[in-house]
C-alpha cells in the first residue's frame, strides 16, 4: 500500500537549507550511498514526487543549470501559485492549493509505490494537516546553522522506527501519530 513519506537531510538544529537556499552544509558531508538508509534504495520504493517550488528551483539553478539532467522518471508534482519553467523530457505537473487533490493523483500515479513529499518543510507540513503524511525519514548532518529553511514547522507526535549510522549522519525512521495536542 502506498505511503506518504518526507525523507530529507536536515541539520542537528532542524533546518533543511539555510536562509539563502543553500545546501553547501549538506554537500560536504561523508555519506555512504550504499549506506543505511540511503537515497537510491528509498528511491526506488517510490512512484511519485510532490515538491515546493524553492526546492523546484533549487534542481534548476544547481543540478539542470550545470548540465545536469533531471533525475526523476517518477511523475513529479511542483507546487507553486506562479508560472515556472518546465524541464523538457521530465514528466512534471504543476499544481496550487489544498494538497488534497494532489495527493490523491499523486498516489494514483505511484501505483502502490509511495509518494515522497521532497521538501519543504511547510509543504510537508501541509500533508501532516491533511492528516496524510504517513511517514518521516530524516537524516541528520553534524551541523548546526541557528537559521534557514525549516525541518518541519508543526507540532506533531511521531513514533520512532528505527535508527541507524551513516558515516556523518544519524538517520531516523518515524511514524507520524498525528497533531499534537
Ligand atoms: N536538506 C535536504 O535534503 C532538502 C530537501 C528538500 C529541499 N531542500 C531545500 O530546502 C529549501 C526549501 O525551501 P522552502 O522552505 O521555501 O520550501 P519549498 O516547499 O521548496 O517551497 C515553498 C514554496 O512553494 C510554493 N508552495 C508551497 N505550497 C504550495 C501550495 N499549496 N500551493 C501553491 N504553492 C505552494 C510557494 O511558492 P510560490 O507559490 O511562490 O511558488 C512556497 O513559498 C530549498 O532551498 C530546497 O532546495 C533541502
Amino acid at each position: 500500500m502506498s505511503r506518504t513519506t518526507y525523507y530529507t537531510a536536515t541539520t542537528l538544529d532542524g533546518f533543511i537549507a539555510d536562509e539563502h537556499h543553500s545546501l553547501d552544509w549538506l554537500l560536504t558531508q561523508d555519506v555512504d550511498p550504499a549506506g543505511p538508509m540511503n537515497h537510491d534504495e528509498f528511491l526506488g520504493e517510490v512512484g511519485a514526487l510532490v515538491m515546493g517550488s524553492s526546492t523546484y528551483q533549487w534542481l534548476l539553478d544547481n543540478h539542470i543549470a550545470t548540465g545536469g539532467t533531471w533525475d526523476y522518471r517518477q511523475p513529479t508534482w511542483v507546487m507553486t501559485s506562479r508560472d515556472l519553467r518546465a524541464i523538457s523530457g521530465a514528466d512534471i505537473r504543476f499544481a496550487r492549493g489544498g494538497i488534497r487533490p494532489v495527493h490523491a493523483e499523486a498516489t494514483a500515479a505511484a501505483g502502490g509505490k509511495d509518494v515522497w513529499v521532497v521538501g519543504g518543510g511547510d509543504l510537508a507540513g501541509q500533508f501532516a494537516d491533511a492528516g496524510l503524511l504517513d511517514a518521516v525519514i530524516v537524516s541528520i548532518a553534524p551541523v548546526t546553522l541557528g537559521a534557514g529553511r525549516p525541518l518541519l514547522p508543526r507540532r506533531l507526535d511521531l513514533r520512532l522506527v528505527e535508527v541507524a549510522r551513516n558515516r556523518s549522519f544519524t538517520c531516523a525512521r518515524y511514524d507520524v501519530i498525528g497533531p499534537r495536542a
